[in-house]
């Protein structure tokens, strides 16, 4: 194969990645729990173009910026090793999701880019090598490959570092998207940033490791009102040791905080919501399935609603001989 293309889609972390061991290999501090959405799809198509010198990256239409393009080339670099090809490709992607607001674009794209480029280079990957190399590209992409909840195990190397499906409760995510440009520090960065400067760092990585615990067990037990209570705080924690870094970098907006508000006055008023939160300031409500439209209801004067079921993991959708080969 020479063309494929790709649908993936964002994942929410129930419980974050925030931090890694090894940032050649992505290895992670801790494990993550996250649902796949069954919304804003990001579709990507890479086309292997021999007589190219260097890879081109279109995003949204146009050419991506360099900072970008050499992150989809690092990735491909992977890809043609594992293909034993030197052959450049053209990538195209579109996100539905916005990119870099703290929507989950990069899972979203380096899951979909995996599954694409995998297919054109001619490798034949199963589930949990397509997430072992996903996660190359961005650590949350792991997570995307998988249907509906799926565990990235941490592992201690490479083979061990992947996604897997995990049993859940039905539940919805209710998308609240407040009105945000582009988040000015990556959440690669940022990650970085807060494991070399925050004095809590440490306890963060000691406490996910036993909320991940906590929220497998809740999970198995289906019990959605700890796995809510487990959500909401791990967010909050993830976010507070964002804000310690020095300097700090502060992802939840005004606007964030007032969903956060609404969502314990809802709890308070009797309706099981809990909220989380990503690099950046858009919310996502978890609820049981017969309460998301009572809480994108009452969400609704706050942002953009939209609600999310879990979704398919990444999917091949096309893949044939380009033209480009005769060439
Ligand atoms: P987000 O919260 O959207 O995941 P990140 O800071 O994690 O934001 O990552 C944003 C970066 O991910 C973009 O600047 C780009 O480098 C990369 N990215 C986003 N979408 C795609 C895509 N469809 N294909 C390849 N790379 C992408
Ligand atoms: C807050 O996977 O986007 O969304 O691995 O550096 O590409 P890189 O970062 P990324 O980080 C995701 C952080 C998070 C939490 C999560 O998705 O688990
Ligand atoms: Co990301």
């Amino acid at each position: 194969m020479t063309i494929a293309t790709a649908h993936a889609r964002p994942n929410i972390a129930l419980i974050k990645y925030w931090g890694k061991r090894d940032e050649v290999l992505m290895l992670p501090q801790t494990g993550s729990l996250s649902m796949t959405l069954d919304i804003l799809p990001t579709t990507t198509t890479v086309e292997l173009t021999p007589a190219h010198e260097v890879d081109t990256f279109i995003l949204g239409g146009t050419t991506a910026s360099q900072v970008e393009t050499e992150r989809v080339t690092r990735f491909l670099d992977l890809v043609r090793e594992l293909a034993g090809s030197t052959t450049r490709a053209t990538v195209r992607s579109r996100n539905e999701a916005p990119t870099a607001a703290g929507m989950a674009s990069s899972a979203a794209g380096f899951a979909a880019l995996a599954a694409a480029a995998s297919a054109a280079y001619g490798l034949e990957l199963d589930s949990r090598a397509l997430s072992r190399l996903a996660r190359r590209g961005s650590g949350s992409a792991a997570r995307s490959v998988i249907d509906g909840f799926a565990v990235w195990h941490a592992g201690v190397d490479d083979e061990t570092s992947f996604a897997e499906a995990v049993e859940a409760p039905p539940m919805r995510l209710v998308s609240v998207a407040v009105n945000a440009p582009r988040k000015k520090v990556s959440s690669r960065d940022a990650m970085r940033h807060t494991a070399l400067t925050s004095p809590f760092h440490s306890a963060w990585v000691d406490s996910t490791a036993r909320d991940l615990e906590e929220m497998q067990a809740a999970c198995r037990a289906q019990d959605f009102t700890r796995i809510g209570e487990l959500t909401e705080s791990n967010a909050l924690r993830m976010h507070a040791v964002t804000q310690s870094a020095q300097p700090a970098i502060r992802y939840l907006l005004p606007e964030s905080i007032a969903v956060f508000n609404a969502v314990q006055e809802l709890r308070d008023g009797g309706l099981e919501a809990y909220a989380t939160a990503d690099a950046g300031p858009h919310v996502f409500v978890l609820s049981q399935p017969e309460d998301a439209s009572a809480v994108s209801d009452a969400l609704a004067s706050l942002g953009e609603v939209r609600i999310a079921g879990p979704g398919l993991g990444v999917r091949i959708e096309g893949q044939g001989t380009s033209t480009q080969e005769s060439g």
